[in-house]
């Protein structure tokens, strides 16, 4: 039995779900999927108030996911105007900047509304508008929000792109949704260093034939080169252009973002999700997740690269009100107390972050943490992998003081927001566990081998979705062929999640980890395919395998077989070249932590790579290889496991 922990008192007295209305709720919601999500549409407003609810298929061949589909409304009007009356003046966002001597920023909603009007004006001029893609490439600063919200007002879809991606991944973004514009900023300051963003653009762009525009933020004033008649400074054009734009008025399915995420085969693919479901089930979870409530200071700390940013930073948070933290920097610069600084400057309520950065912060003291004041803080939370209980009991102990309860929320850049996560005022929290489904979220697990429901307690399989929740992304872009066969051919009805899955015995559910070959580095998502093909484009490389391997902060580290061209030298210097390639070709987030030099693969006849095998040697388990005796060359096996890394 683990152990558990009870929602402190007050939490539960006062929380917006207690235990009794999570029975209720989650009954209602798998009772009457229609009434239950027709009164939850409430949350927001609609210019035309939505009659069909839910419309949903998942038969393969068929696959349509619809939700609120004859509802319009406008994204930006629900998380800025609608607040304007009651709360103009109350602070939207605050922005704390890289360096902890520059100020940090205030923005209120009235504010918030001024630039994010100037900024869809301005894309308004360049020519955007609605169902054109618009590429986010900027820091972490507030205008990274305007250009979302700007977009959304006019009906614009955009598509972000992580200011640590290479000038490659960034152009095939651009080109994967043909992309109008894209904004960026002349630098980006993150840890003391600067990243020049706009010159990534360039090289990205170089080879481009489209003619794309670019919209300058100017951050750090750097030089930059300047393409003339396609690149414009923002600010210059700010100047020229109204402070109010009226919001368009947008079906409830119509797309209001891609994401680009990595899968299992091939290159990321375009992850879109619309507009009416989205919203609302961005602002439900934000607001009973983490029991937000009126004038609370909220900050999670990932980046709008990613879709916990879309959700958790963005969206959610502001449709419902909140004053949301903008963070610029890292956990670790100036030095490791940067988070807990923040919290103490701010009075942090509700801190969402991932188990990586709390591994990486255990690991240099608890002086970091104490010495700060850390009384305002009531709520913690962590996201992207499994958290260890050893960190786990850190966060909790150390930072939250022992009376913050942890929720632990499981959910993917598919799922548009939470589907399994303890809730603060309803649950006693375990250690490790994402717990319990969100409303209207079906879990299953499932044999891998039969595709059979497990029923019961105490049970292990793969995690799949039985139905539609309103957050789940509707279709890859440009590609619904593929959508349907990553998510929903293995498991003929259902949502494949990916991820393998226990179920307890108290009916608890535990995310093992990706199934597939994902792997997990730092809370970032990496195909293992892609750093494969990386690698390969090297001149010196003829075969690659990449797999995950155990690693203590980062979760998953990047271990890589590489076998080289006839003639070439293994030798350390090719190392660092090799992986100075990768980070190149892709970003420093898919930086290979070891390189392998592999005369052989293990293969089958056929010519297929065994990579459970490379995964049992990168996770030095030797003792259960399984059946070897199906390889083409038995021998490749041993000399792998003579010559693996020493680490
Ligand atoms: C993993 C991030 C365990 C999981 C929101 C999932 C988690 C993938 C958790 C999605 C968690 C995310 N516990 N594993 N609380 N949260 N994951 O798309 O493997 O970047 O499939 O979305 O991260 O990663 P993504």
């Amino acid at each position: 039995m683990s152990k558990t922990y009870a929602p402190p008192a007050a939490m539960a007295a006062n929380a917006h779900v207690n235990a009794a209305k999570y029975d209720e709720m989650y009954a209602a919601s798998l009772a009457d999927p229609d009434a239950f999500w027709k009164e939850q549409a409430g949350r927001i407003d609609w210019i035309k108030d939505p009659t069909r609810i839910k419309d949903v298929s998942f038969d393969l061949g068929n696959v349509s996911i619809k939700w609120y589909e004859d509802g319009v409304l406008n994204v930006a009007a629900n998380c800025i105007d609608r607040h304007l009356e009651t709360r103009g003046d109350q602070t939207a966002i605050i922005f704390e900047p890289d360096d902890p001597n520059d100020a940090a920023q205030h923005i209120t909603y009235r504010e918030l509304h001024r630039n994010t009007c100037k900024m869809a004006n301005v894309l308004k001029g360049m020519g955007v508008g609605k169902g054109d893609r618009v590429v986010i490439y900027l820091p972490m600063i507030p205008e990274a929000a305007y250009a979302m919200l700007a977009c959304a007002r006019i009906g614009a879809i955009h598509s972000i792109v992580f200011a640590g991606f290479s000038p490659d991944a960034l152009g095939a973004r651009v080109n994967g949704c043909d992309a109008k514009v894209v904004i960026t900023a002349d630098g980006a300051p993150r840890g003391g260093r600067v990243t020049n963003l706009k010159d990534n653009v360039n090289k990205a762009l170089l080879h481009d034939t489209d003619d794309v525009q670019c919209l300058i933020v100017k951050r750090t004033g750097q030089q930059i080169a300047f393409r003339n008649g396609l690149d414009f400074w923002y600010e210059e054009e700010a100047a020229k252009v109204a402070d109010d734009c009226p919001p368009e008025p947008v079906n409830a399915e119509d797309p209001l973002f891609i994401l680009y995420t990595s899968g299992s085969t091939g290159q990321p693919k375009g992850v879109v999700h619309t507009t009416g479901g989205y919203l609302v089930y961005a602002a439900m979870t934000h607001q009973i997740t983490f029991d937000y409530h009126e004038g609370d200071v909220y900050w999670c700390t990932a980046d709008v690269g990613w879709v916990t940013g879309h959700s958790y930073i963005v969206y959610g948070p502001l449709a419902n009100g909140a004053t949301t933290l903008m963070f610029e920097g890292v956990p670790t610069f100036p030095d490791a107390s940067r988070f807990w600084q923040v919290c103490e400057k701010h009075k942090v309520n509700q801190f969402y972050t991932a188990p990586t950065a709390i591994r990486a912060l255990m690991g240099q003291g608890d002086d970091f943490v104490t010495k700060c004041d850390l009384s305002s803080l009531k709520l913690l939370g962590t996201v992207g992998e499994p958290i260890n209980p050893e960190a786990w009991d850190w966060y909790y102990n150390v930072v939250g003081g022992g009376k913050c309860p942890i929720v632990d929320t499981w959910w993917q850049t598919e799922t548009g927001g939470h589907l399994m996560t303890p809730l603060p005022g309803a649950h006693a929290t375990k250690p490790g566990a994402a717990q319990k489904p969100f409303f209207g979220v079906m879990p299953v697990v499932l044999d891998p081998t039969s595709g059979e429901e497990i029923e019961g307690d105490g049970v292990e399989g793969v995690l799949c979705m039985k139905d539609s929740w309103p957050g789940q992304m509707r279709t890859v872009w440009g590609d619904h062929e593929r959508f349907e066969k990553t998510y929903f051919s293995d498991y003929k009805g259902y949502y494949f999640t990916g991820d393998g899955c226990r179920r307890d015995e108290d009916g608890d559910y535990w995310i093992t980890g990706r199934v597939d070959d994902v792997i997990n580095v730092s809370g970032h998502r990496m195909g293992t395919a892609e750093v494969e093909s990386a690698l390969v484009a090297h001149e010196k490389v003829a075969e690659a395998a990449v797999v995950g391997y155990p690693h203590n902060i980062k979760g998953q580290g990047i271990y890589c077989y590489v076998t080289l061209m006839t003639g070439q030298e293994p030798t350390d210097e090719l190392r660092l070249e090799l992986r100075n390639w990768v980070r190149q070709e892709i970003g420093p987030i898919a930086s290979p932590d070891l390189i392998q030099w592999s005369p052989g693969l293990p293969k089958t006849r056929s010519g297929k790579i065994m990579r459970r095998i490379l995964r049992k040697i990168a996770e030095n388990d030797y003792g259960s290889l399984g059946d070897t005796s199906t390889l083409a060359d038995p021998s490749v096996v041993d000399e792998l496991i003579d010559n693996r890394m020493n680490r």
